[in-house]
């Protein structure tokens, strides 16, 4: 599908937001793909704008060679504690989960109206599974699971971890810790979740005794996406009948190669404050702006403005 250096031409019938509107509602599967603008409305930072995750990454941490690093797992298995610090920062607040963006619910609109094929998020905030859009797949995880390094085992977040990681704190495996019994009350609560495995074999690196801490279900540089990103991909390019680009700087690989690798016939829309810098990627129109003044003008013209309103939690 990737021909060396093509560059899919424009379609010439696609030009205007009302082009943009009549696609909405003629199209029936729709691919969403997501990054953190979409979550900037409500005090998560993305990560590559002035004053972003990278920028106060670096500005914390000038010991590290690549803000990236944060998010790098042997670096996090030699030491959790800058990447629990910093998790504060984009651990959405509660309100946020009570209240996703207008992106957000309008996605979770499009899935309602039988319009959504896939949403593709790279955020790991959650908040597509808060706004009910349950045709996502979390491209790079989600904080929602936890999983010790040392012995496996992994479990459901609870309240007392979403009260530890805003506060800044490593979590510790409650078994290999010996805390267990501690917190048996809470435990029955997110193994009721169903996500407890037991298996025994350690996943830290070879010869490398980790400290039995849990990491949060993100994947980090060095992982690879979940295996739902490559059990849907391919049939999802290929039912595809329109892509909606939101609030993405399209940087990292395998997400950010997927515009280029549908049918050029396919029409591509982005809504983003910036135009894209990704070799042979051309959109047919570019929204730019705050995606969710757009995405709410687009509502308006679709007729759907009461039906996404600014109700509270919508699923
Ligand atoms: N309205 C419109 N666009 C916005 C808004 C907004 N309110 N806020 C931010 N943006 C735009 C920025 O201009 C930028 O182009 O959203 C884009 C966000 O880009 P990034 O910060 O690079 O975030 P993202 O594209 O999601 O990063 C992808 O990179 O480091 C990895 O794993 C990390 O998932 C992340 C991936």
């Amino acid at each position: 599908i990737l021909e060396r250096g093509y560059v899919r031409p424009k379609l010439p019938e696609i030009n205007t937001l009302s082009d943009v509107v009549s696609l909405l509602r003629n199209s029936e599967n729709i691919l969403v793909l997501c990054g953190a603008g979409i979550s900037t409305s409500l005090g998560i930072p993305d990560f590559r704008s002035e004053g972003g995750i990278y920028e106060r990454v670096q500005a914390r941490y000038p010991f590290l060679d690549d803000p990236q690093m944060l998010f790098d797992l042997d670096q996090f298995l030699v030491d959790p504690r800058p990447f629990y610090e910093f998790a504060a920062e984009i651990f959405p607040p509660e309100e946020a989960l009570r209240k996703p963006s207008f992106c957000h619910r309008f996605i979770a609109q499009l899935e309602r109206s039988g319009k959504l094929l896939r949403c593709y998020t790279q955020n790991i905030d959650g908040l597509e599974r808060a706004a009910g859009i349950s045709r996502t797949i979390f491209c790079h995880g989600s904080f929602d699971t936890l999983r010790c390094v040392k012995c496996n085992r992994s479990r459901a977040i609870c309240e007392q971890d979403r009260h530890q990681i805003r506060r800044g704190n490593v979590i510790y495996c409650e078994r290999c810790t010996g805390e267990e019994a501690l917190h048996a009350n809470d435990k029955r609560s997110s193994l009721d979740d169903g996500l407890a495995s037991d298996s025994e074999d350690s996943c830290g690196s070879d010869g490398f005794d980790p400290e039995p801490v849990m990491k949060p279900g993100i994947v980090f540089f060095g992982e690879p996406l979940p295996q739902e990103f490559f059990d849907s991909i391919e049939d999802d390019l290929r039912r595809a009948d329109m892509l909606l680009v939101i609030g993405t700087s399209l940087q990292v690989a395998p997400v950010a190669d997927m515009p280029r690798s549908l049918d050029a016939s396919v029409p591509q829309i982005l809504v983003n404050r910036e135009v894209v810098a990704r070799a042979r990627i051309q959109f047919d129109v570019e929204l730019l702006g705050d995606c969710d003044f757009i995405v709410r003008l687009i509502a308006e013209l679709l007729g759907w403005s009461d039906k996404i309103g600014d109700t509270e939690r919508c699923s």
